[in-house]
């Protein structure tokens, strides 16, 4: 393989053993590839986060569920949230025991709520109504809820999450509702949980509504937990050196508000975060084959097989994932030109890289997608009937495993009535 242009996986020795072209041919393209070490490093950067002994990182696997990434999470020591049934179920899958899954729904049946609460995970409820179901379905159980503390942020309006312009949390003036319902159903509050939004490079925003969460918390006398969410941003522009989220400025804020709180509240009750993306994404490469070069009406197009069936964060949200361009034989490319990398999906929306300076690239180069651990796989259709990708961890020895088939044509209709 010739490494055209590929600053940042070579400095991480992110392909350990193999390489791109090597992965892509054993394991047939597009392919999602996650490095082990990686992933660890960043389980264990946000497992210290905060210096406080009752403090615990729960894992946010909306942002990337295969089964074996869950299960070197829970080797580093980390808990896990759920947002559906099926993520507690992989998650039991996983290995992590009910109580250390919390399920943060949003809009959920009773048939939901059953399924957790059989499975006898700890339950956060959304709103004032969905307290109520919960109550109906579990009188005297022990429950949390999500606050909206009126402050949100995110790198687009899609991911805010809290504030005035979001479905979710339950508002602060809300809290004497949420009094009443738990009363008449005789609830336990053991928890409060927020998360503001995804993606925040500066703790600003994570820091005010921690406050705001603690102000709540302080008029309920027998919580067992605060969770201040997750939303940890990540550089996904590390060809500019875009800097990094000063995590240690941040812990070291959220260390001193908790253990002042601690003090006032008089009980040393656990403190969560529930980061996805900050765990993943930067453990994730994304590859893809380029099949045709091409201009049409002066812009020149890279047309590969990475649509947005495959990664749909630059179409959904405008999102920007850097590239790299890895080659087969040793061409040389002669000149860096501006290309815009669009995938097969038959949609003008199928971009995966607007306009990008770039050496020149050719019909059958590979292209890396960086940092596409978060939200890529786990985000990812059939749309167009196009077959899912597989999935290859490259293990702490350098060796390349497969963690998960690619789709075949039969997965595409195996819930046909035939
Ligand atoms: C409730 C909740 N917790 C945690 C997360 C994880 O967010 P992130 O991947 O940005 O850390 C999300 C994502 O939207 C979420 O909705």
């Amino acid at each position: 393989m010739y490494p055209i242009y590929s600053k940042v996986s070579s400095e991480k020795n992110f392909f350990g053993n193999t390489d791109p072209v090597q992965l892509s041919e054993k394991y047939g393209s597009p392919l999602y590839v996650y490095n082990e070490n990686i992933l660890r490093k960043r389980c264990r950067d946000i497992k210290g986060l905060i210096d406080y002994p009752n403090f615990n990182v729960n894992y946010s696997p909306k942002a990337n569920s295969n089964l074996e990434l869950l299960k070197i999470v829970k080797n580093e020591g980390l808990r896990v949230d759920a947002m559906s049934p099926g993520e507690i179920f992989v998650a039991l899958m996983a290995g992590f025991k009910p109580d250390e899954i919390f399920y943060i729904c949003n809009n959920v049946s009773k048939e939901e709520f059953l399924y957790a609460i059989h499975a006898g995970v700890k339950i956060s409820v959304d709103s004032v109504s969905q307290l109520e179901l919960y109550g109906k379905l579990n009188p005297g159980g022990k429950v949390a809820f999500r606050l909206n503390p009126g402050v949100g942020a995110g790198h687009h309006d899609k991911v805010k999450t809290a504030g005035q312009k979001t479905k979710f949390g339950i508002e602060m003036s809300q809290i004497p509702d949420v009094k009443r319902v738990l009363e008449n159903y005789n609830l336990q509050l053991t928890g409060i949980n927020q998360h503001i939004g995804s993606l925040f490079m500066d703790g600003d925003a994570y820091l005010a509504s921690s406050h705001n969460i603690l102000s709540v918390a302080t008029e309920f006398d027998d919580l067992e937990f605060v969770d201040l969410g997750g939303g940890f941003g990540i550089p996904y522009r590390k060809q500019e050196n875009q800097p990094r989220l000063d995590l240690k400025d941040l812990g070291g804020k959220l260390s001193e508000l908790i253990r002042s709180w601690v003090k006032g509240y008089g009980k040393e009750i656990e403190f969560k975060v529930e980061p996805g993306r900050y765990i993943v994404a930067e453990s994730g490469i994304l590859l893809g084959q380029v099949n045709a070069v091409k201009t049409n009406y002066g812009l020149k197009y890279i047309g590969t097989d990475l649509g947005f069936n495959v990664l749909v964060r630059p179409t959904m949200y405008d999102s920007h994932h850097d590239v790299e361009v890895y080659r087969k034989d040793d061409k040389p490319s002669m000149k860096q030109e501006t290309v815009r990398i669009v995938g097969n999906i038959c949609e003008t929306g199928d971009i995966i890289a607007k306009d990008r300076n770039l050496p020149e690239i050719f019909e059958n180069d590979i292209i890396g997608v960086i940092d596409s651990g978060a939200y890529g796989y786990s985000m990812s259709s059939n749309y167009n009937n196009r077959l899912r990708p597989a999935e290859v961890l490259i293990e702490t020895s350098g060796d390349a495993r497969l963690i998960r088939r690619r789709d075949s044509l039969e997965d595409l209709v195996r819930n046909f009535i035939m």
